[in-house]
């Protein structure tokens, strides 16, 4: 199950066998989360409604972690790194949160931090109903805290803000780290039957090649970046995430490399694009 929250492309995931529930995720309204909660647990069926028996959140994000509170009584998972954010970054981030609220009716405030049950360093595995199983990996590079979620019996990854909009990489920590994410995922495509991806915003991507493709956009944007910032270095031009001509020149060989200009996630693509700025410098410097 897919509820498509009218925020952000929002994506709330649900998953059942026998009569218990995982959700992954869920958000953003308290509407959203009413009917994210009725669908799962089977409004109207004939016998006794599911049980929501876990949360996973796949990262510390507020977007990722403000529904926990509608759903007492499940377990939560969540990365240990992201479970144990130190208080001030809880504080920024229930913050950011708190001013999402005030575009949500009826959203709790202020937003407080989910207690969670579970955590894991590098996989977990999750067992539910009829003996149903995911897996949840740890993998940063959108943040320091990411994961995604493998679900074998419907051949889907769950790939929380990976791959949420393909060509304009949404990288919130890292970008080298974010590259070797989708190293990992792009090998992953090998080895394991990925036959959709359900990124927690956005749209669904369908069939293997389909996957493979979105994963080596977002590849071919960093690189290309990367590329620019370190011709830019050995020339001796300014690599200074500061420069509006160097970050424009970043995205002008993304949008040549990928074929596309970011156009409404210009904004993202400049964030890119300074943040591999900020990378080269570090590395001309240390060299
Ligand atoms: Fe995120
Ligand atoms: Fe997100």
């Amino acid at each position: 199950m897919v509820v498509r929250s009218s925020t952000w492309n929002y994506n709330s995931i649900g998953l059942w066998s026998g009569d218990e529930v995982v959700l992954i995720d869920p958000g953003l309204a308290p509407a959203e989360l009413s009917m994210t909660a009725a669908r799962a647990m089977g409004a109207g069926r004939m016998n006794a409604p599911r049980r929501i028996a876990h949360l996973v959140l796949t990262h510390a994000h507020h977007d990722h972690v403000r529904g926990a509170h509608a759903f007492p009584g499940a377990r939560v998972w969540m990365p240990t790194i992201a479970a144990r954010k130190p208080d001030a970054a809880r504080a920024r981030i229930l913050a950011a949160g708190d001013r999402l609220s005030e575009r949500l009716a009826g959203s709790p405030a202020p937003l407080s931090w989910p207690t969670v049950d579970e955590e894991f360093d590098e996989t977990a595995r999750v067992t539910f109903g009829d003996g149903a199983t995911l897996e949840l990996w740890f993998l940063p590079g959108h943040s320091n805290c990411t994961s995604v979620v493998w679900v074998p019996a419907s051949r889907t990854l769950l790939s929380a803000d990976y791959l949420v909009s393909p060509g304009v990489p949404f990288c919130r920590h890292e970008a080298l780290l974010f590259e070797q994410a989708l190293e990992r995922l792009l090998a992953l495509t090998d080895s394991l039957p990925i036959e959709r991806v359900v990124p927690a915003h956005g749209d669904l991507l369908v069939g293997t090649e389909a996957v493979r493709a979105a994963i080596e956009l977002d590849l071919t944007t960093f690189r290309a970046m990367r590329a620019a910032a370190e011709r830019r270095l050995a020339a001796g031009a300014a690599v200074d995430a500061q420069s509006a001509e160097a970050v424009a020149a970043l995205v002008a060989a993304a949008s040549e490399a990928r074929g596309f200009e970011a156009g409404l996630l210009a904004a993202q693509d400049e964030d890119n694009a300074a943040r591999i700025l900020r990378e080269v410098a570090a590395s001309g410097s240390a060299a």
